[in-house]
């Protein structure tokens, strides 16, 4: 057999000889760590354990690839680099050392090459898990981005402090996480560059500050919050009660308490209510960056006919600006992140009993100093109990004897609502980012249940019944009776 012999003789030898050096050793170990992690992955991917997680999906389709084919390039470069250095040298032997297992050469590179290739794997594996569990988590993008704090902080103290920022954000799927990384790298280098944009600002791009909603780019609601909620068994309606404190001597406290019709199915199985109807074939054009201004609007009906209503202010022409289906996102746009309203946020506090609705006057004088414009969070933090703490020894020094534990508490409490709402530093601040649930701080769902959302012919009008969403059973009543009935607890 010539040829294999020449071939042995031509190739195999002065590669094994001429590879013996660190740099194509290091390569070898590289590519089948690489390799064995990948191989490993696609074993488990086989029998059914595939990893629906982006990021670890990056670096298992993206980086291990990149270290296979960078630890291939290696091996060659480290046996040119040695075979020039030897032929400097004059040392290149006239015949190349035979494949001996009993040469000691030889059986020492092996060894390197074996113990290197275990360490590289458990190093790149354990590396490569850690990494990405990271990367996943609400800390990661939180906390090292400070531009995200803002919804890093309202996070929180929402129902979704426990849901990964990356479940709704990019879900799951390869397209999505390319795409988020590919996004995530340009905010960094925004971020990371921003020092030097105040020298040649045209140059550099800066992020935005607050950063916009709505997030045009989100995956559609069935891709990440369908994976948590199925929409068809939200059945039954809602009760909603709230109190809202006055700003008198004694913050008197009325309460509503209305029944949302939330869900529900009629004879016939179909969705009703609140969320059965707009799902999934309800579409609208939006013509401002918000998504508030919608003059035009198209329902898909059973039947596959259509149904178009338009604001009055539309003259027949079909309107420029982005359209969309409608989903959760739709109403739902500060899932995770609400910032709620100076108004809304003390209400709550008051009823929670965190601000004491005993001490006169707090709700006015609460609500003055978190509308108050405050360079820093700092500066906030500083001067709202501060300010609090003046209003009564100055004003109603009886009170400041008597409950100075509740000024400081109620102080502490303002605080609380202005750190996780107001951002000076990401100019945000109350009312930067509505809300599009209900319809009393924002146009929420008055966007097109204003009455003013009709078909061409006039005979069909986008419902703005307050019956249609809602049982009003009480509106700002002192103790309302329904409650005591109900059982509920007056606060
Ligand atoms: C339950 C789902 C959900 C989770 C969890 C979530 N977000 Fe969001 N986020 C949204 C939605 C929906 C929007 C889009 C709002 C819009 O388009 O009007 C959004 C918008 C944003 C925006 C754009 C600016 C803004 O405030 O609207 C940022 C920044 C953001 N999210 C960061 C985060 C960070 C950081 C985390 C984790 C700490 C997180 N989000 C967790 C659903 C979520
Ligand atoms: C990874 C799972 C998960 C995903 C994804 C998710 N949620 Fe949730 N969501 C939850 C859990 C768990 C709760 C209940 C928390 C509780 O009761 O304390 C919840 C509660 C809620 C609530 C009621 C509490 C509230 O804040 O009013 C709403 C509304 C909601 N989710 C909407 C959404 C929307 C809209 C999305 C998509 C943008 C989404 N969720 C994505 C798990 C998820
Ligand atoms: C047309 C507007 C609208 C759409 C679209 C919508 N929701 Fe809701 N949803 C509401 C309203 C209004 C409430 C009640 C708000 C409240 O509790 O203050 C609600 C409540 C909820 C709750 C809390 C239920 C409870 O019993 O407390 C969850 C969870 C929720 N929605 C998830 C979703 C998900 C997931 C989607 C998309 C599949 C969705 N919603 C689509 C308006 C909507
Ligand atoms: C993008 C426009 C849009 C928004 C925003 C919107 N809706 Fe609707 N809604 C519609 C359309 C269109 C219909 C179907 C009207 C019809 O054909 O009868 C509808 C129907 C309804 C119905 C059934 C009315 C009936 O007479 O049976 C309820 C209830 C409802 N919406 C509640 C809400 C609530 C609550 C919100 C806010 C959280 C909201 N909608 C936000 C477009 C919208
Ligand atoms: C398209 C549906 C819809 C229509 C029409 C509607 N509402 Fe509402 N309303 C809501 C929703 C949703 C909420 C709950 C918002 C929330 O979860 O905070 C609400 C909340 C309220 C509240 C309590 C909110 C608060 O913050 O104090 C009052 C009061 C109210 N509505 C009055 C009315 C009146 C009066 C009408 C008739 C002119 C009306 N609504 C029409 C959807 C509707």
């Amino acid at each position: 057999m010539p040829i294999l012999g020449r071939f042995r003789e031509h190739w195999v030898r002065p590669a094994l000889f001429f590879g013996n050096n660190p740099i194509s050793l290091a390569g070898g170990a590289i590519t089948t760590a690489a390799g064995v992690t990948m191989i490993g992955h696609w074993v488990l991917e086989i029998v059914g354990h595939s990893i629906d997680n982006p990021y670890l999906n990056i670096i298992f389709f993206l980086i291990l690839p990149a270290l296979f084919i960078l630890g291939l390039a290696l091996i060659p470069i480290g046996m040119i680099i040695r075979r020039r250095r030897l032929r400097r040298e004059g040392t290149i032997p006239a015949e190349y050392p035979k494949i001996d297992l009993n040469d000691r050469i030889f059986r020492h590179g092996i060894d390197i090459v074996l113990i290197a290739t275990i360490v590289n794997l458990l190093v790149v594996s354990v590396a490569s898990y850690r990494g990405a569990s990271y990367m996943d988590s609400a800390e990661f993008c939180g906390k090292s981005c400070h531009v995200m704090h803002p919804e890093y902080a309202a996070y929180q103290v929402s129902a979704h402090s426990h849901v990964d920022c990356v479940a709704c954000h990019i879900g799951s799927g390869a397209g999505s996480y390319v795409q988020a990384k590919v996004n995530g790298t340009k905010q960094l280098i925004e971020v990371t560059l921003r020092p030097v944009a105040g020298v040649a600002p045209k140059l550099i791009p800066t992020y935005p500050q607050p950063i916009p909603s709505p997030v045009h780019n989100l995956r559609p609601a069935r891709d990440t919050c369908e994976n948590c909620h199925t929409p068809t068994r939200f059945y039954g309606d809602k009760l909603l009660v709230k109190s809202t404190f006055a700003d008198d001597e004694k913050n008197s406290q009325t309460q509503s308490v209305l029944v949302l019709h939330l869900g529900g199915r009629d004879s016939l199985s179909n969705l009703l209510g609140i969320h059965g109807v707009h799902l999934g074939h309800i579409e609208y054009m939006s013509t401002d960056a918000t998504r508030t201004e919608i003059p035009w609007i198209e329902r898909t009906n059973p039947d596959g006919s259509k149904t178009t209503y338009a604001a009055s202010s539309l003259k027949g022409e079909m309107p420029k600006g982005e359209r969309r289906t409608m989903d959760c996102v739709d109403c739902h746009n500060r899932a995770a992140h609400t910032m709620q309203t100076a108004e809304d946020a003390l209400n709550r506090a008051m009823a929670d009993r965190v601000i004491n609705p005993d001490l006169p006057w707090v709700h006015k004088e609460g609500l003055e100093l978190l509308k108050a414009t405050y360079s820093s969070s700092e500066e906030a933090q500083q001067k709202i109990p501060a300010a609090l703490d003046a209003f009564y020894r100055t004003q109603h020094a009886d009170v400041y004897a008597a409950k100075s534990a509740e000024i400081k508490a109620a102080g502490d409490g303002l605080v609380n609502i202005f750190t996780h709402n107001v951002f000076p530093e990401m100019k945000v601040t109350w009312g930067t980012h509505p809300n599009h649930i209900g319809h009393m701080s924002y146009p929420g769902c008055f966007r097109c249940h204003d009455g003013d959302h009709s078909t061409k012919d006039s005979k069909q009008t986008i419902s703005n019944d307050c019956a249609a969403c809602h049982n009003l059973l009480v509106v700002d009543e002192k103790q309302p009776k329904v409650l005591s009935d109900l059982g509920i607890a007056q606060q």
